[in-house]
């Protein structure tokens, strides 16, 4: 069974971006995925503090949860990557996972994610959604991710405003169901991948 990870940058539970990521996993449930949302504010997640002893040891140096997010990704054939917009790019908590989650990846060989299925996700107040979504999209290449379409924005400001957002759910129902298709398409890529590990 296809397995879909969802990971909310944002801090305000209950709120916009958690609102449009659920909409996406909902409809990769009714095309057949297993779907978990995970809140990185549940994790303790520091800054990467630029080391680059991970490149040496191939693990980081810094103790928290970066593995257990590393591990759920892992064991997932597609992941939405989530953020709301905080000046005009994704927020720190989103940032700090980049960072952390890409750098092991990479001195790791980039191996971990490779031909996974990455959607992209961002809500804005108003402005600011582009560089967010670029940054998510460069996330996903980097860590060697198959990008799926549609790219969601939402227009949502205060809490639960996204649920009035049509054509923001309506793209996040698109992303999940298509990341669910092209999943199951390209299963034998991600067996291929593993077995080169
Ligand atoms: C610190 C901070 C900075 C923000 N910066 C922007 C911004 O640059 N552009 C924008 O359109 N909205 C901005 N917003 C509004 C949020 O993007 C918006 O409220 C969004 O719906 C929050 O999503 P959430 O409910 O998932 O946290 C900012 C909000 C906060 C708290």
């Amino acid at each position: 069974m296809v397995k879909l990870l969802g990971i909310v940058g944002s801090p305000r539970k209950g709120g916009n971006t958690e609102i449009i990521m659920k909409e996406a996993l909902k409809a990769g449930e009714q095309e057949g995925a297993e779907t978990e949302l995970i809140h990185l504010v549940d994790f303790s997640l520091k800054p990467c503090n630029g080391c680059r002893t991970c490149f040496e040891t191939k693990n980081c140096v810094i103790e928290d949860d970066v593995e257990k997010i590393f591990e759920k990704m892992a064991g997932a054939d597609g992941i939405i990557v989530g953020s709301p917009v905080y000046f005009y790019n994704t927020n720190a908590q989103t940032k700090t996972f980049i960072d952390r989650v890409g750098y092991l990846n990479s001195a790791r060989g980039r191996k971990a994610f490779r031909n996974k299925i990455g959607g992209a996700l961002a809500v804005a107040h108003r402005s600011g959604l582009s560089n967010a979504l670029s940054q998510i999209l460069m996330f996903l290449a980097a860590t060697r991710m198959i990008t799926a379409a549609p790219v969601v924005s939402s227009l949502a400001s205060a809490k639960g405003d996204a649920i009035k957002d049509t054509p923001g759910l309506d793209d996040a129902r698109e992303l999940g169901k298509s990341i669910v298709q092209i999943a199951k398409a390209t299963a034998s890529l991600r067996e291929l991948n593993c077995s080169n590990n």
